[in-house]
């Protein structure tokens, strides 16, 4: 077994400022001193209500945020200070967020991804194509983005994710706002990507995807671990995952 994620008491506050000329100060504890890791080619979950922390701890994990405290390491480097021995090997997605041309098909926009990377020319095409093939987008592929149905772009996303062949793709609610077909098939997606040795490492609010998906997953309630195990271990003898999920925030914060 090989810890291709390791966190350590890993904090983050942010300070904002308000107020009359932004004298106000306040703090928000965002991550509170968390510690988990992730097995290389696990599909990791993390869970928590909105404001929870999670976003935090992607955004550091893929060296977009640095930590206020305690370590964040992926694949054994330090996600502050050697970003760039870690930024080619992993790759992300925010589910909300756009992270493609509409005005590019879905092979252009890969074509431009792909460039943005350094790929060889020569590697490229066969790489798009296989890439294409994995999301289900080939026969779409070389018409316009903005063409595309919401679960066409979150799959372009997952595209434009693996461009880089990472060894780690994390996944900031990759099934937000998708129909039932539209997340079924990201699943799918998802499960071929472990079959291919990638570790996943994503937040989602559905935990019937949580069973499906996830080796092991964290449960994370005002920036602090409130449980971990596999899907089996958190459900314990509660009739299902989310009555066990239920009963850990509410106990948490009563
Ligand atoms: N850039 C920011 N500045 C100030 N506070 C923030 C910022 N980003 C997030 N927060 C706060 O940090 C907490 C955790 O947010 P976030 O990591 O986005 O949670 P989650 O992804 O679990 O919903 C929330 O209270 C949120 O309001
Ligand atoms: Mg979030």
């Amino acid at each position: 077994m090989e810890a291709v994620i390791e966190v350590k008491d890993l904090k983050r506050t942010y300070i904002t400022r308000r107020g009359f000329l932004k004298k106000e100060k306040r703090m928000v504890q965002a991550v509170d001193g968390i510690s988990f890791s992730v097995q290389r080619g696990e599909i990791f979950g993390l869970l928590g209500q909105n404001g929870a922390g999670k976003t935090t701890t992607i955004k550091m994990l893929t060296t977009l945020l640095a930590p206020t405290a305690g370590s964040c390491k992926v694949l054994g480097c330090e996600t502050f200070g050697q970003e760039r021995q870690i930024r080619t090997r992993i790759n992300f997605i925010f589910g909300g967020e756009m992270g493609v041309y509409r005005r590019l098909s879905a092979r252009d926009n890969l074509r431009y991804f792909s460039n943005l990377y350094l790929i060889p020319r020569r590697e490229q095409d066969e790489r798009i194509e296989r890439i294409l093939k994995l999301v289900d987008l080939a026969d779409r592929a070389d018409d316009l983005a903005e063409t595309y149905s919401k679960g066409m772009i979150q799959r372009l996303q997952i595209a434009r994710g693996l461009i880089n062949d990472p060894e780690i793709l994390f996944m900031d609610e990759p099934t937000v706002g998708l129909d039932p077909v539209g997340a079924r098939m990201l699943r799918d997606i998802i499960h071929r990507l472990k079959e291919q040795g990638k570790t996943v490492l994503l937040t989602t609010h559905n935990l019937a995807e949580v069973e499906e998906l996830c080796d092991r997953l964290i449960i994370i309630n005002k920036g602090k671990v409130v449980a971990g195990g596999t899907p089996a271990e958190i459900k314990g003898g509660a009739q299902s995952l989310e009555d066990a999920y239920v009963k850990l925030i509410e106990g948490v914060s009563a």
